[in-house]
């Protein structure tokens, strides 16, 4: 094992929780020597979101090509690995397995430790690949599939403070897309669309009880099919900006408000973005504006970092790999995996 005191650690990392093959190598927890992501966008876009049994296929397809690819960009031979980390889940069973399954077989061959990695926590650390992390910190992770509220009281420890009820935040972000007839993923294109609105309908915001951390965006979600429906029928044009500015600014406000209110409440020395939803340039500005209110630093990993990719499961598996904290060989994919207890 290549861990000795001077020589850099390095891990490569794999995420294949949804439609993204990635691998990374990444050195000493911190520098991202690759981080390859073959993207299967355009293969679910013709179905209008991602077919799990499609997106299983297409991984097995790449992930040895993907392999190689990372350690030749990276310039580290095999036997030069310390580690493999992988994101055990969540995520759809069927491409999780795959990535289980050649972490598995590449630390047999190699004979080096295993470290399975939380998806949520790869995305949170993200964040420590661009900057330091410091503690106790507030994550809000807005992405395809979760939307939460994070107290992290020390490295790797996490508590859910609040969750959606039901859609995440990038999930009613698609929807509306798709009533809208936007293309797939929706998110970018409503972002487009509010910022160039000259005008909004304004839209409820769902705040729940008022010490609730918790979010909802179904109702929201009907709020806005509604008014299409009715504008329909009534012979109208809808106006689409309009209606995205409407919905942007009601998933933005409540979004940012109850990440404040955390952020007060557990003495947050920052708040943490995570998740593909952490690109809408909505969210990124009006929570810019709140926290420097506040004054509590807010750090956003650049783009590439939040959406799916593997380089935030090696950051993450590192927190493992310092505490020598070993997955054993006969672990499997699972896919309701806790974030509390990774
Ligand atoms: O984190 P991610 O890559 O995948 C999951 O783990 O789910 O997030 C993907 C989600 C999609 O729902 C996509 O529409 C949304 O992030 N998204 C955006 C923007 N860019 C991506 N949502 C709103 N505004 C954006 N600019
Ligand atoms: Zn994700």
């Amino acid at each position: 094992m290549n861990n000795t005191e001077n020589q850099p650690v390095y891990m490569m990392a794999i995420e294949t929780s949804c439609d993204e093959t990635s691998v990374a190598i990444i050195e000493n927890g911190k520098t991202i020597r690759s981080n390859i992501v073959s993207s299967q966008i355009e293969t679910h876009k013709q179905f209008g979101g991602v077919v799990p049994e499609i997106a299983s296929r297409k991984h097995v397809e790449v992930m040895t090509v993907v392999m190689q690819e990372a350690l030749d960009e990276a310039g580290v031979r095999p036997d030069e690995l310390s580690a493999i980390a992988v994101t055990q889940g969540p995520g759809l069973v069927g491409a999780l397995l795959i990535g289980v399954i050649a972490a598995k077989s590449l630390a047999c061959a190699l004979d080096i430790p295993l470290i399975g990695v939380h998806h949520i926590a790869g995305h949170i650390y993200a964040n420590e690949l661009v900057h330091d992390i410091e503690y106790p910190a507030v994550a809000l992770v807005v992405s395809g599939g979760h939307t939460e509220l994070v107290h992290i009281p020390a490295p790797g420890e996490f508590h859910i403070i609040g969750q959606t009820r039901d859609d995440a935040a990038g999930e009613a972000y698609d929807k509306v897309a798709r009533a809208l007839q936007l293309p797939y993923p929706g998110g970018p294109h409503i972002d487009r669309l509010a910022q160039e609105a000259d005008g909004e309908i304004v839209m409820p915001r769902a705040w729940l009880e008022a010490d609730s951390y918790d979010f909802s965006f179904s109702g929201l979600k009907s709020a806005v099919l509604n008014t299409i429906n009715q504008l329909q029928m009534k012979g109208q044009t809808v106006p689409g900006s309009h209606i995205a500015r409407g919905f942007q600014n009601s998933v933005v406000e409540v979004l940012v408000e109850k990440a404040v209110r955390a952020a007060k409440e557990y003495g947050a020395r920052q708040l943490l973005l995570a998740g593909g939803v952490a690109a809408n340039r909505g969210l990124r500005e009006r929570l810019t504006e709140r926290f420097a209110e506040i004054e509590v630093p807010l750090l956003i990993p650049p783009f590439k970092l939040c959406t799916d990719n593997a380089a935030m499961i090696g950051a993450a598996g590192f927190l493992k790999w310092e505490k020598q904290e070993f997955t054993p060989l006969d672990f499997t994919a699972e896919p309701g995996l806790k974030l509390e207890t990774w």
